[in-house]
């Protein structure tokens, strides 16, 4: 492995906790071949020098986002979704029937997929949630992945990933060449940029976190930092979901799993829904 790419490959893991195998080389550095042209740099030795200096947060931020990777789709992996309507929110109907608020936060939203899915999930649900105060924050750390997020606008391809007609009709249109979430749907969920390694005192705490597949690009010692850190913005009694193929050998130190009716029992990859301990 090169000096210069072991450098970024440690600049890297120290700004967002990403960590790429040295197989990786090849990825990143055709990810980022453009943006080390339009800077004027000759190769990655430069582009480290710049993360050291520190001094040119436009070059960090497009750099940081080329090596993110965002893959994302609605109501990814189903199972956690339904979980969610037909176990988690009653239980949380009941536990919270004195306050009527819950707040929800997609803590690795990508371009806004699963949040959405979260809002027209909490939709469907609007009769039972009449006069409930319900927050949805979702946040990345990729600037260019919120970006998508926020307009709410996604092609053909994007809304075939995960969305029924039924839905796409309901809760989208159609605008030039993309499909627009409703703006009423569009404005439940507020959208911030957030790197999972900062301090999470000011976002507050949580009823249900969804925090999925972005662990699983972290070393171990970064992610049982951010289970605890996860752990702590997460209210009495609530929930955080983790991806489906997310290993939970990290998160039992912090939280208890539950099976409330064996719903996860089949599969090998059955998604992990883990509660507070
Ligand atoms: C594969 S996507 C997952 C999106 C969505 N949660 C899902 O399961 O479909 C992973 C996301 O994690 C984000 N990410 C990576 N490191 C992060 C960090 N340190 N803080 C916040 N977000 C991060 C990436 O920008 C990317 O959008």
């Amino acid at each position: 492995m090169s000096l210069a790419f072991a450098r970024f490959r440690r600049q890297i893991a120290a700004s967002t906790g990403i960590a790429f195998g040295a197989d990786k080389r090849y990825l990143v550095e055709s990810r980022l071949a453009p943006i080390m042209r339009a800077h004027g740099l000759s190769g990655l030795a430069e582009l480290a020098d710049a993360f050291e200096r520190g001094d040119n947060p436009a070059l960090i931020r497009e750099a940081t986002d080329a090596v993110t990777t965002n893959e994302t789709m609605f109501f990814r992996d189903r199972t956690p979704f339904e979980n969610f309507r037909t176990q988690v929110l009653p239980s949380l109907i009941l536990s919270r029937a004195k306050e009527r608020r819950l707040r929800f936060w997609c803590a690795a939203c990508s371009t806004g997929q699963e949040a959405y899915s979260l809002a027209m999930t909490l939709d469907q649900e609007a009769t039972t949630l009449r006069g409930w105060s319900l927050e949805i924050l979702a946040t990345d750390l990729s600037t260019a992945a919120l970006e998508t997020a926020r307009s709410g606008a996604y092609s053909q391809f994007e809304v075939q990933r995960g969305l029924s007609t039924n839905m796409l009709l309901r809760y989208f249109h159609r605008k030039d060449d993309s499909w627009r979430i409703n703006e009423h749907m569009r404005a439940r969920v507020g959208f911030r940029t957030f790197n999972l390694l900062s301090d999470y005192t000011e976002l507050g705490v949580f009823d249900v976190i969804f925090c999925r597949n972005v662990l699983m690009y972290f070393e171990p010692e970064t992610k049982r930092s951010v289970l605890a850190r996860l752990a702590g913005a997460l209210n009495e009694g609530g929930y955080l979901f983790l991806g489906a193929t997310e290993s939970a050998s990290e998160a039992c130190a912090y939280f208890s799993q539950t099976t409330p009716d064996g719903v996860w029992r089949g599969g090998r990859h059955a998604p992990l829904q883990l509660r507070l301990a």
